[in-house]
């Protein structure tokens, strides 16, 4: 196993004994919530009752392989709490994230929970967001080249994100990602309610005031970061 995936299961393992027997959870996507999901499979089949909302088509089909049940957020209104990866994390638990393409979802499913954690390795911890990562953005197909021009007139610099195949990358609703040049990130919130209020973006993968408790996989063992 490569060192970062070391790390990334360090910190899915702690987050899993986080998970109260009973619950409805969050089930985030992209690979440290995989791990978590795998092991949060073991658990099922150990024994462990819960139901998952997932983030994604991919998370659902994972889940529902590993034995774990699912449910709705009409279902379940309100969950216990959301295991999910980021792409970057700053001082204030502030995030990134969607690199995978399920942040509209990811964030819903955040919002809807009591406890938001978020499971990293230490190599994506930044002191300001924007330094290593775009910011990607949803946006609805109908239009977006408009989007995209007001987005590139704030100095944004969108490019829609692609398939390795060349083809647009579409997400789970349907719709387009494009990866925003923020640079480093003076003030999220101000950041945030700037994209959101152009016509055609669905949702942003800043995520401020969102997580509670940041699980990060380091070498020396798992740091705890609360907001
Ligand atoms: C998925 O849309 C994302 O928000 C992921 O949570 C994020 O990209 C982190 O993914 P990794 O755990 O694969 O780095």
């Amino acid at each position: 196993m490569e060192q970062q995936d070391i790390l990334k299961e360090r910190a899915a393992r702690r987050a899993v004994e986080l998970v109260p027997d009973g619950a409805d959870i969050g089930l985030g996507s992209g690979s440290t919530a995989e791990i978590a999901l795998r092991l949060l499979g073991e658990q099922v089949r150990g024994g462990l009752r819960l139901r998952g909302v997932p983030t994604s088509e991919r998370t659902a089909s994972l889940a529902q392989g590993l034995g774990i049940p699912l449910t709705t957020l009409e279902e379940a209104s309100e969950l216990a709490l959301t295991l999910d990866g980021a792409d970057e994390v700053d001082p204030d638990l502030n995030l990134i994230k969607g690199l995978g393409g399920a942040l509209t979802r990811e964030k819903i499913v955040a919002k809807a929970s009591k406890q938001a954690v978020i499971l990293v390795d230490e190599s994506k911890l930044v002191r300001v967001l924007g330094t290593t990562t775009p910011v990607p953005v949803e946006v609805l197909p109908f239009g977006w080249t408009r989007a995209a021009a007001e987005l590139a007139g704030m100095g944004l610099s969108p490019e829609r994100r692609t398939t390795p195949s060349g083809e647009p990358y579409i997400t789970d609703n349907g719709n387009y990602i494009l990866h925003l040049a923020t640079g480093p990130i003076a003030d999220v919130p101000s950041l945030d309610t700037r994209i959101r209020a152009v016509a055609g973006v669905v949702e942003t993968g800043l995520f401020h005031g969102i997580a509670h408790l940041v699980l990060v996989g380091a070498q020396d063992g798992v740091r705890e970061l609360r907001g």
